[in-house]
């Protein structure tokens, strides 16, 4: 049986988190993880703070803080925020791990061994006050272009133009501020990447055609431009040192490997991670190396595209060795907010904390999932995400669920009802449902969230309009049997919505399952029902005892989206302009 090894971009340890990377990575990867454990697959679903480069140690230094400090705290924050959006990863380990320290040193070896990694001699800017050499990052000044005087070394954060260090006026050092800097020759390690063009261009050439068309367009795009050899190590303090035992010169000196270099292998390590906690019980070696019936799905925004259908393939096909190659990489396009760019530094859009403090996870896994930038930008306004909350979970799921069970309750008690047995609108129903099923799995089989949504609530919309039609508040007037089908059939629609809206809303989904009075299984491994069962209906029979939840879902006010545009600003009246 095929097992599946699932995978989301791993998210920087520096900076708030935003919707825009939920979307883009996690959250897909999490209901698709969901769906396939509900159908009773075999999964592993792992993901890790990205916590090594320039921006990490920068962060650092801004906290006062070591590194390692800064980060371990960091990364406890992110996963205690990602439990609350119910992101079911089986491990969500750390790149700073002595596993990944280990991997990524045996790569380099392994490469170096097959004559794909070499060491060269470049020019590069030395601090003398600081006794090092600056990465780009490291160095600030002036731009040339538009006069900003705290542009960095790669990139002016106000023009927004690439820049080389050289280009900067007055350059200094954003470690001291100090201006004594030379340009000295050092030595680093290139990854031959141009050795490796053939062989990863065959490999996409076959690969690619599983992926959808986002993916393969970025991936066949970068190698027609051709690979270039790329040097995978730098001057930080913060990473996995380069080995002495095979580069004892730039072990001495303090070189590191480059952040793009150990962050994918960060999934191999971040699954040993996961191994070597219960090592009678797992073993990671048997997912990557090797791995029979293994198949591996990405999920990642589209400017991590080319390290993983490029970069990443060519270090593994350097190796020599079995690794596991990805199957799908299923990429997104950009979250908006007001069609502008989410911002960290400006702090615009919504982060994962303040949505969490303003609603429910489930609101923003619904929403986002449904409108899942899967091919072009999408973009977050506040009027929208209250219109579909409002009608989608309020009026058609909570309300569903909800009048059903108070009517059930009032006019024959706490145990479902027996009535007439199922006639023909039943057996409509139930073939349409079974239909609709078929559609909404093929759909998360093939990783196509927006769509899976639409079915969903299309599912959800005829309990609804089963219900009107039926009509059981008037058919219990002339004929009790009638309602009582009417609602011990609308009461199994509750069941399935509990069961199959799973990888979208888990927390509403679980409660839908708890209604029952009998114990539920959370994780909800292999329960999911198959298209058989949906014709019949009849998971609970007469008699079943239930309780009538609270209200599931709350609607938006105007009052809310007023307050929450100006709170989340900084200007959306002027995004709307
Ligand atoms: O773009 C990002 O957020 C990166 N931290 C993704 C890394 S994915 C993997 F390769 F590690
Ligand atoms: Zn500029």
């Amino acid at each position: 049986m095929t097992r599946h090894l699932i995978t989301s971009a791993l998210p920087y340890i520096n900076g708030v988190k935003h919707l825009g990377n939920l979307i883009g990575s996690m959250l897909p990867a999490d209901a698709y993880a969901r769906y396939l454990r509900a159908r009773g697959e075999d999964v592993l679903f792992i993901c890790a703070t990205d916590e090594h480069g320039t921006p990490a140690e920068l962060a650092a230094k801004e906290a006062d803080q070591s590194p390692a400090e800064f980060c371990a705290e960091a990364h406890d924050m992110q996963k205690s925020m990602y439990d609350e959006f119910g992101l079911s990863f089986d491990h969500f380990g750390r790149t700073s791990s002595a596993q990944n320290a280990e991997l990524t040193q045996q790569f380099a070896r392994t490469l170096h061994a097959n004559g794909f990694i070499e060491e060269r001699s470049t020019r590069q800017v030395f601090s003398i006050a600081d006794d090092r050499f600056l990465p780009d990052r490291y160095i600030v000044g002036t731009c040339p272009h538009c006069g900003y005087d705290r542009a960095r070394g790669d990139q002016c954060e106000n023009c927004t133009r690439l820049l080389d260090p050289t280009d900067l006026i007055e350059p200094r050092s954003a470690v001291s501020g100090s201006t004594a800097l030379e340009v000295r020759e050092t030595k680093h390690l290139y990854l031959l990447q141009s050795k490796l063009q053939d062989e990863v261009e065959g490999w996409i050439n076959l690969a690619g055609d599983a992926w959808p068309h986002l993916a393969t367009s970025i991936a066949r795009k970068w190698i027609a431009e051709g690979l270039r050899d790329r040097a995978i190590t730098r001057d930080l303090e913060w990473g996995v040192p380069v080995p002495d035992d095979t580069w004892p010169e730039l072990a001495a000196d303090g070189k590191v490997f480059y952040v793009w270099f150990d962050a994918p292998i960060g999934y191999l390590a971040a699954t040993k991670e996961w191994s070597d906690a219960e090592p009678a019980a797992r073993d990671w070696k048997s997912w990557w190396h090797d791995a029979d019936s293994v198949y591996h799905t990405e999920f990642m925004g589209k400017d991590n595209v080319p390290f993983h259908t490029v970069m990443f393939p060519a270090t593994i096909l350097g190796t020599r060795e079995p690794w596991t190659m990805v199957g799908n990489v299923k990429s997104f396009s950009w979250l908006t907010y007001y069609g502008g760019k989410f911002s960290t530094s400006q702090h615009i859009g919504i982060f994962m904390r303040d949505a969490l403090d303003l609603l429910p996870a489930d609101y923003w896994r619904y929403f986002l999932l449904a409108n899942a930038p899967e091919s072009d930008d999408v973009s977050f306004t506040w009027e929208l995400f209250a219109a579909q909350v409002n009608k989608d979970l309020a009026d058609v799921l909570g309300n569903f669920v909800n009048r059903v069970l108070t009517f059930s309750h009032k006019r024959f008690g706490d145990q479902l009802p027996a009535g007439h047995e199922p006639g023909e609108a039943e057996r409509e129903l139930g073939g349409q449902l079974q239909e609709m099923l078929r559609e909404y799995e093929s759909c998360l089989t093939a990783t196509q969230f927006r769509k899976a949504a639409h079915v969903l609530r299309t599912m959800w919309s005829l309990g609804n309009e089963y219900v009107n039609d039926k009509a059981p508040w008037v058919q219990v007037k002339t004929d009790e049997d009638a309602a009582a089908l009417t609602l011990r059939t609308a009461a199994n629609l509750i069941y399935l919505f509990g069961m199959i809206s799973e990888p979208f809303i888990p927390t509403t989904a679980l409660a839908l399952r708890a209604i029952w009075g009998t114990p539920v299984a959370e994780p909800m491994d292999n329960q999911f029902p198959d298209e058989k069962a949906v014709q019949r209906l009849d998971w609970l029979p007469a008699g079943t005892k239930f309780t009538v939840p609270g209200v599931l879902f709350r609607k938006i006010s105007d009052d809310n989206v007023a307050a929450w545009r100006s709170q989340f600003g900084p200007d959306a009246e002027s995004c709307l302009r």
